[in-house]
């Protein structure tokens, strides 16, 4: 394992690399990106650690660019996105880069029960309630955003208060999210999330990573490993079955670095169409916990992603149809990989898996960190 990341691996354990490293770490902004369709100013924040640069969005807390270097040092930008907010409003938009919520992945039906009451929410993945919903979901509303030094770097936080009842969740909602780019390539974001009434939470990133750039052609060169044994099975509507399988001997055993292409077609005749599981993230003594580790063999880039959660799901474009992102640049089918860390799909009605319910008086609290090398 190469040293730097060996450091960066025991920096999020140790919290030491890191808080050496920031003071080169810059932020700036926030720069007019336009408004929505409501006429609400949309506004970009833009984070610099190392040779990283990292750019946000207030519209749903989103991550629209990540300039990486390769290994000779040549960046590139390798998330997919838009230019312009109108992009970021259509129906070209597959939730690119931004935070999901209330709860992320699939609530089967869209209903669920809590203390005797049911809950109908928007049904906009039929059968099924996708990503919080409807028209009011995380990624779609205008976050605050603030900008923050902290001991690992610099920072931006994103602060959003979501009523009672929006999109049919019960409860008052503060919830931020706040990315922090340190000086080594390594970006946290940590959310948190207070409520005044019990309900379900379960927030997420959804950037669309192509490590040889957004846009470049698919992605099925990329080598991947998932620190997971195991993986939560689907039915034909991708809703977990409640049960917990190894990988072991299926298309989803990554315990050593596999090609995303090598067994994906064994993939595309079931509901999944592809890669799109929520792998169980194996036990680890310290947290956040190494969960999956994507490399690009032509740049070198490296992607790594260490999570507090116990779930982490991965998925290859298998909806991308060619829409123009940034630049005019074609996002196609298998064009890009999600490693979305969370707390299991549908957990909400599977009594078996951890809860995703928040209760009046306790703090959600979760940390994704995405290193980028080149190597
Ligand atoms: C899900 C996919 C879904 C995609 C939508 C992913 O998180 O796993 O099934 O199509 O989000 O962008």
């Amino acid at each position: 394992m190469p040293s730097r990341l060996v450091c960066l691996i025991s920096a999020v354990s140790l919290g030491s690399c890191l808080m050496n490293a920031a003071s080169a770490a810059e932020v700036s902004g926030p720069q007019p990106f336009g408004q929505t369709y409501e006429g609400t100013p949309v506004e970009r924040y833009t984070l610099t650690g190392g040779k990283v640069t990292v750019r946000l969005m207030n519209r749903g807390a989103t991550i629209t660019e990540v300039l990486a270097p390769d290994r000779a040092g040549a960046p590139a930008d390798i998330v997919l996105g838009f230019d312009d907010v109108a992009g970021y409003e259509s129906e070209a938009n597959q939730y690119f880069g931004c935070t999901v919520g209330r709860v992320c992945n699939r609530i089967a039906g869209g209903k669920f029960t809590l203390d005797g009451r049911q809950y109908q929410l928007a049904v906009n993945n039929e059968p099924n309630h996708l990503h919080g919903g409807g028209k009011r979901s995380f990624d779609k509303v205008v976050w605050q955003g603030e900008k923050l030094v902290t001991p690992r770097g610099t920072a931006v936080r994103f602060s959003y208060a979501s009523p009672d009842g929006e999109e049919g969740y019960p409860g008052n909602v503060k919830a931020t999210v706040t990315y922090i780019l340190g000086d080594d390539g390594a970006l946290w974001i940590e959310w948190e999330a207070m409520t005044d009434r019990p309900t379900p939470i379960n927030l997420t990133n959804h950037s669309y990573f192509n490590l040889a750039g957004a846009g470049s052609g698919t992605v099925l060169d990329h080598e991947v490993t998932m620190y997971a044994d195991s993986y939560t099975p689907v039915d034909t509507n991708l809703i977990p079955t409640g049960k917990i399988d190894p990988v072991a001997g299926t298309p989803l055993d990554f315990t050593s670095p596999k090609r995303i292409g090598e067994r994906i077609e064994q993939l595309t005749k079931t509901p999944t169409l592809g890669y799109d599981h929520n792998f169980v993230v194996r036990k680890a003594d310290k947290l956040p916990a190494a969960a999956a580790r994507v490399r690009e063999p032509k740049s070198g880039r490296t992607l790594t992603v260490f999570t507090t959660q116990p779930g982490i799901q991965f998925y290859t474009g298998n909806f991308l149809t060619g829409q123009p992102g940034k630049g005019g640049k074609p996002y196609i089918y298998r064009g890009a990989f999600c490693l979305e860390t969370q707390h299991f799909p549908d957990s909400v009605n599977q009594p078996t898996f951890p809860t995703v319910i928040v209760k009046p008086g306790e703090v959600y609290k979760q940390t994704c960190v995405y290193v980028f090398t080149a190597e």
